[in-house]
């Protein structure tokens, strides 16, 4: 694969992949290795949401991501991993790797988990977790790995949903100066979920956990009676990779799925040309691995291309806010990919704590899961690229697999606060709210992509038709993204943000929906509608109005306290809201609905313009919401 280097060479290169698309994923299939190569390069059809790609070829993940590079590079280190406390390091080569992901492949084999079977991930940033979801692509299990920060309840439903029969953890997780109880976490969940057969617990910080036999297993012991070799399954490029939870307009999570094939062939070309990979590159991403840019930036695009990957287990503002870029000079990451919102908390933090770090390793920087503010950029850019790194703002989802819309380093001109221009392949496209299509630059409207490509979701697990209806029926013809975007004269593309009821909160997915729920759940609550309003530190908070029942007993604060807890308890901490705004009644038309469009202004402190009020059922409420708003009647915790 040829580097792209001038823009003229990226126009050229993009038509061709828009002329001429099988020629462009059938050379950039060639990143990986395929046991046997596939006939066909895609069968693809947008309005029946039918998409293959790749067909009879025959590969594996986890031999392409490990075996490749053990074999050519064997003392290559793989992984270079940073754990919570500063000190904690450990660097594990590519044939080292390969003796832990093939000993871990015969353990979950011996724990009769076959090709197809799910297995849940719920672990710390430690390599044993890098090492499980290599293990299932090795032999063909879906992963299904949950961010070990939701709470024991969305474990648990995710476990159901996804059927999964094995569930890998670790006894503590050490974040920050917290130590979450993993293990007793997993435990309230499993206890739900009968069909569980084994809980793989991995050692790190060796603190005593309850273990129940014959379900419960310590892993290090598991991995002792293994052999580490283990053949890698030849499986089918449309085989079901790994399903990851992500939220949607409606309550329930929606179990995104990823097949192989083609989210291999994304992720590897995408990370090769968008990162600009280098043999002596050390790529540093900061996401965790229970989101998509945990699976497609630190795990499978940097190792299928034999790349170093920092796993870091802390978090960047402790033990202070010179964290993350004493792990840069620790690691001598070349390659900083991280969020916006981490950013905008080390900047709160102040400059003075960038003075005990050089911060000379890098070359290239980037930004993923929300807009950046041209603020944020602009000390990202002079703070630590030192006005002289490029800058990669990436737009994408959990299910496009790799990023859609970003620069090219060196490359593209970089445009603060914009992703700028599509990748091979991707045609973004704006239609109005009608579904007519905006030609040209300085338009706006909701985001579609019009083309199919090989990274892209096939199905939500268990529920196609909710596939169908979420991405491709709003607008037939293409996938319909949630996003609103703006492409300006230049035909630069900017994100304005989510269009449906989902919440980016610090880069986050949340579903109002979800929030919401676990509100009224509590029986003090009648009635509640969750918004977002500007949030300095978290881009987007999250405001929850709420109607009380007349008869209950609860004063305000503890009754915050309480609603607070309910979401924790529901979700996470993630979800808990910033604001709760006790009113007497919500705004809502005739109909019943609720005006969500009125909230969103009155907590976003537009009260100037609320817009058209004249649908509402009853006009009246609108004081009593702006009154709450104005008195800041917040209730604290
Ligand atoms: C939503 C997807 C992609 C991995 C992390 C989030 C927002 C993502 C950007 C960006 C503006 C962005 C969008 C998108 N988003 N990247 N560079 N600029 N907005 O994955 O949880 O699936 O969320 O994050 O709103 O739809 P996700």
């Amino acid at each position: 694969m040829q580097q792209v280097k001038t823009l003229d060479e990226y126009k050229a290169l993009y038509r061709l992949s828009l002329d001429d698309p099988e020629r462009f994923w059938a050379s950039e299939a060639e990143c990986i290795h395929w046991f046997q190569r596939f006939t066909q390069v895609c069968d693809v059809d947008m309005r029946a949401a039918s998409f293959s790609w790749f067909s009879q070829g025959r590969l594996n993940a986890s031999y392409n991501c490990v075996d490749r590079h053990a074999h050519r590079t064997p003392d290559k280190v793989a992984i270079r991993w940073v754990g919570n406390t500063p000190g904690e390091r450990r660097d594990v080569s590519y044939r080292e790797l390969s003796h832990h992901v093939g000993r871990f492949a015969n353990v979950l084999k011996a724990h009769g988990v076959r090709r197809g079977d799910r297995v849940c991930i719920y672990m710390p940033m430690i390599p044993e977790a890098a090492y499980a979801m290599l293990a299932c692509a090795r032999i063909g299990a879906v992963h299904s790995v949950v961010f070990a920060g939701f709470s024991p309840e969305a474990l648990r439903d995710r476990v159901l949903d996804a059927d999964c029969r094995v569930v890998i953890t670790a006894d503590e997780a050490p974040r920050g100066a917290k130590l979450v109880p993993l293990k007793h976490m997993v435990d309230l969940a499993v206890d739900a979920c009968p069909h569980v057969t084994s809980v793989l617990v991995a050692r790190r910080t060796g603190n005593d956990v309850p273990m129940r036999t014959g379900r419960d297993y310590f892993l290090e012991e598991e991995l002792a009676k293994q052999r580490p070799i283990c053949p890698a399954e030849w499986l089918d490029a449309e085989d079901p990779f790994f399903i990851l939870y992500t939220s949607g307009s409606t309550g329930k999570p929606k179990g995104v799925l990823h097949t192989l094939g083609g989210y291999l062939v994304q992720t590897a070309s995408s990370y090769r040309r968008i990162f600009d990979a280098r043999p002596d590159d050390v790529h540093f991403a900061t996401a965790d691995i229970g989101w998509i840019t945990g699976h497609s930036y630190v795990i499978y695009g940097p190792l299928a291309n034999g790349a170093t990957i920092v796993l870091f287990e802390g978090v960047p503002t402790w033990p202070d806010p010179s964290r993350l870029w004493q792990v840069v000079d620790e690691t001598q990451a070349t390659v900083l990919y991280t969020a916006p919102t981490a950013l905008r908390a080390l900047i709160q933090a102040g400059d003075q704590w960038l003075q005990n770090s050089s911060r000379n390793s890098l070359r290239l920087l980037g930004t993923v899961g929300e807009p950046i503010n041209p603020e944020v950029w602009h000390w990202y850019n002079e703070k630590i690229g030192q006005s002289r790194l490029p800058i990669i703002d990436t737009w994408w989802q959990t299910e496009t697999g790799g990023a859609m819309i970003t620069p090219l380093p060196g490359v593209t001109q970089l445009v603060p606060g914009s992703a700028t221009l599509p990748y091979f392949g991707i045609e973004p496209v704006l239609v109005d709210d009608d579904g007519k299509k905006l030609e040209g630059n300085g338009v706006s409207g909701n985001l579609c992509l019009a083309r199919p490509w090989p990274g892209q979701a096939r199905t939500i697990w268990g529920d196609h038709a909710r596939y169908v209806s979420t991405y491709f029926e709003r607008f037939p013809g293409m996938y319909f993204t949630g996003d609103g975007c703006r492409r300006d004269e230049d035909g630069n593309h900017w994100i304005t943000g989510r269009v449906d009821d989902v919440l980016n909160v610090s880069g986050h997915r949340l579903g109002t929906a979800e929030i919401e729920s676990a509100l009224v759940a509590h029986d003090a609550v009648s009635e509640a509608a969750v918004v977002g309003y500007p949030h300095a530190l978290k881009g987007t908070g999250i405001c929850a109005w709420v109607t009380v029942r007349n008869d209950a007993d609860w004063t305000s604060q503890m009754l915050a306290g309480a609603l607070r807890e309910a979401v924790r308890v529901a979700i996470g901490p993630i979800a808990s809201p910033d604001r709760i705004m006790l009113v007497q009644q919500l705004p809502k038309t005739r109909s019943g609905k609720i005006m969500r469009r009125i909230l969103r202004k009155v907590a976003s402190g537009e009260l100037g313009d609320l817009g058209d009020l004249s649908t509402l059922a009853e006009p009246s409420v609108v004081n009593d919401i702006v009154k709450a708003q104005r008195a800041q009647q917040e209730l604290q915790p």
